[in-house]
């Protein structure tokens, strides 16, 4: 008795793998499909979040925008409703002066340097918060 459990056991084991033997022995066309040579793995790309993610400027960038609107209109390296902050990092040199007259913009609002598409006012923001954020955005060149 013994004996044939194991046996109808193996017995069981043995056609199911006849079973799956007989699944992958039917796809010879995907098969060789897939074994078409693999193109060399291109460079990846590191996205600018992960090349400034420890600089302090982002850091602190990253929390005045979750505090802040700016999201939902700015990405970092797409454009939504306004320009991505990559864009706007390749656009002016990180200077002083520039980062005043961008908090300045922020604050007050601005249009027509990147379209019809009008920045809301954010007279809530204090001006160190906005050259904070500003110095974030600038600070995101490729
Ligand atoms: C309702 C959408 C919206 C929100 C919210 C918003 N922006 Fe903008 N932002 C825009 C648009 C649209 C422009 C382009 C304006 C233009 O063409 O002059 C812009 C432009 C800018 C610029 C470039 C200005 C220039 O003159 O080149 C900066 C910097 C900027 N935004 C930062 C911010 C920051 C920081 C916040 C959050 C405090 C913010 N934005 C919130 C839509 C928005």
């Amino acid at each position: 008795m013994k004996l044939n459990l194991k046996l109808s056991l193996a017995l069981i084991a043995g056609s199911m793998m006849a079973v799956s033997c007989g699944g992958s022995g039917n796809s010879s066309e995907s098969a060789s499909s897939s074994s078409a040579p693999a193109a060399p793995e291109p460079v990846k790309e590191i996205s600018l979040e992960e090349k400034y993610k420890d600089d302090p400027i982002f850091i602190r960038g990253v929390e005045l925008m979750k505090q802040n609107d700016c999201p939902s209109c700015h990405m970092i390296e797409r454009k939504i409703v306004g320009p991505s902050y990559a864009d706007v990092a390749a656009k002016y040199e990180t200077t002083e002066e520039n980062v005043e007259m961008l908090a300045g913009r922020v604050i007050a609002g601005n249009v027509g340097v990147w379209g019809e598409i009008p920045m809301p006012a954010h007279p809530a923001l204090s001006e160190d918060d906005a050259k904070d954020l500003v110095r974030y955005v600038l600070l995101l060149k490729k």
